[in-house]
């Protein structure tokens, strides 16, 4: 225990410590945000001069790279709402780079806005001006590439932005190569600029929303791009870890809901290839991919069966190559299998109602395996969801087990002497969510200090009831949304209903 309280102490020390750094660096980068930066180079030589062209003649080549990446995404294969501005792309003619496109059915009106600032905001899509005035709260994390700050706009709303990591590894590694810190900017901030597309393009329940985005600067020929997201929790593993087993099965839900959703996107099928929680955050609960620079709808093309090889630490998976020369189902089975390694394992098996192991082994199996695609296992999961939320796992608890309880509707508890188990929704006592009356009971007999229980007036996600275990309490009081079960006393023949093995659960009863 003391231990414990150790760690818990160097942990929150550590905590307050990576705090105040990202504090300083948030007030850096704010302070970058707002002023101008200005790039002066100084005492220049000739040699220096030339060695400067020849890296500045690299860069402008990784630029044009990086905006060819964008290109086919602008590709309107599917509607675009209110793209109304037909110029074409561009930059103010001062700009390292130029489309080198004949295409003219891109989506121009779209980049025009990410490249030179949304005058004309589209729809309700926030933009520059929204984020005059906004209060930065903190920073909510920072990547490779991008920073992460919660802030409240001037209405008060909350919002994420993202901008560039000034003091990220991309920044970092770009101005070492080409000793050009706004040319650095301009290329690191194509990741947000594709982000600004995928994340108009893939608009879904499970991707996070885009609420605006704004360039900075005439042209935005700084570079500089700001992108305005719902705000969300980073999603914290080792909290999930310790969650209900309901609220794990959420995110895997959401996570499969994502890949159904992602394999037959408007791209065409999508790979996320950086694939860990990091890139994801919740809202409400819900999970929301939020990092998209990674994600590529590119397929592989092959001659053989041997070029589409899945490559993992523990295993290799390979795909069939298709006629016309691509590896069928390659991102989609590279994503499923990326669920099952960073999430399921994780979260899944452990603690899973006795109902649903069989079910959950499954699908363990079949994704770990890539036996199931990505239909079949999204009906595996919605089968699973079905079944928690109409009880009818629980077919084998005897419904006479309600017969233990004597009932008080209308009622609930006060002075209430809790105890806690786990996992619970409430870190003072023992409250766990249950279908009815029916399994709540089934908990109280299974608890050894439990002799009454409140179901009460608030549900899960799932619609689940939440349901408070108590070893007594001092008063009923009244209450229209809760109900007061108290355990009757044991007839002496009774005491062999609840049989209790060594660990204090209670066998359940051979059903009819
Ligand atoms: N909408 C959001 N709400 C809350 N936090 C967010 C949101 N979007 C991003 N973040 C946080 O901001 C941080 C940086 O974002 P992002 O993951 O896109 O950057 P990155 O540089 O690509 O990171 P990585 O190196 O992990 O790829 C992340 O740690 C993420 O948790
Ligand atoms: C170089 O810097 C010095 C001092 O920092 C300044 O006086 C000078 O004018 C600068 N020269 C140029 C060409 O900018
Ligand atoms: C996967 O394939 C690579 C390359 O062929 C090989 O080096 C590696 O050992 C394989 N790994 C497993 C787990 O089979
Ligand atoms: C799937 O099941 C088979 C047969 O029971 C077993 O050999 C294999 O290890 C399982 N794979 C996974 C990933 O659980
Ligand atoms: C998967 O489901 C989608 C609809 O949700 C359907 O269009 C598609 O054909 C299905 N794919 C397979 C391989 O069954």
């Amino acid at each position: 225990m003391a231990g414990m309280g150790n760690s818990l102490r160097a942990a929150a020390l550590l905590a307050f410590v990576v705090l105040s750094i990202l504090v300083s660096l948030l007030i850096s980068s704010v302070q970058q945000f707002g002023g101008t930066v200005s790039y002066v180079s100084n005492a220049t030589v000739a040699a220096d001069e030339e060695e400067f062209a020849s890296l500045r003649g690299a860069l402008i080549h990784q630029l044009s790279e990086r905006r060819k990446e964008i290109i086919p995404l602008l590709l309107p294969d599917y509607h675009v709402d209110g793209g109304d501005e037909n110029g074409l792309p561009g930059d103010s003619p001062r700009s390292l780079h130029n489309v080198q496109t004949q295409d003219s059915t891109l989506d121009y009106s779209l980049w025009n806005e990410i490249a030179h600032g949304s005058r004309k905001a589209r729809m309700d899509e926030m933009d520059c001006d929204s984020l005059v005035d906004m209060q930065a709260v903190e920073i909510l994390g920072s990547g490779y590439t991008k920073l992460g700050v919660k802030v409240n706009l001037a209405g008060g709303q909350p919002v994420a932005l993202k901008l560039v990591n000034e003091q990220g590894i991309d920044m970092g590694k770009c101005v070492e190569d080409f000793r050009d810190p706004r040319g650095c900017r301009e290329l690191v901030s194509y990741k947000l600029k594709k982000e600004i597309v995928l994340l108009q393009r893939l608009q879904h329940p499970n991707v996070i929303k885009l609420k605006g985005h704004c360039a900075e600067g005439r042209g935005g020929e700084d570079g500089r791009v700001t992108v305005i997201l719902e705000q969300g929790n980073p999603l914290q593993m080792i909290q999930l870890l310790q969650s209900p087993w309901e609220d794990r099965f959420r995110v895997c839900l959401d996570l499969v809901r994502l890949l159904h959703f992602l394999s037959d996107s408007p791209l065409g099928s999508v790979a996320l290839l950086d694939f860990q929680p990091r890139q994801f955050v919740t809202v409400s609960g819900q999970l929301k991919l939020t990092d998209l620079d990674d994600a590529s709808a590119a397929e592989t093309s092959c001659r053989t069966h041997a070029d589409c090889t899945l490559q993992f630490p523990h295993r290799n998976f390979t795909v069939l190559c298709s006629a016309r020369g691509m590896c069928e189902g390659l991102n989609e089975k590279r994503n499923i299998y990326n669920a099952y390694r960073y999430f399921f394992t994780y979260l899944l098996p452990h603690q899973a109602p006795p109902g649903f192991t069989h079910l959950v082994d499954h699908i363990m199996n079949s994704t770990g395996e890539l036996k199931a695609d990505i239909n079949q296992t999204l009906e595996a999961f919605e089968h699973i969801l079905l079944l928690y939320k109409s009880g009818l796992h629980l077919d084998n608890l005897p419904p006479s087990i309600i017969g233990d309880y004597a009932v008080m509707r209308g009622m609930g508890t006060s002075g209430s002497a809790a105890y806690r188990c786990w996992p619970s929704y409430s870190q003072q006592g023992c409250v766990l969510s249950v279908h009815g009356a029916r399994e709540a009971a089934f908990i109280c007999n299974s608890h050894s200090q439990c002799s009454s229980f409140t179901l009460t007036g608030r549900k899960t996600w799932t619609g689940r009831v939440l349901a408070s275990f108590s070893s007594g309490f001092s008063h009923l009081v009244p209450d229209g949304t809760s109900e007061v079960y108290v355990k009757k006393a044991k007839a002496p023949e009774d005491a062999a209903v609840a049989r209790e093995d060594p660990n204090g659960r209670t066998q359940p009863r051979p059903s009819r």
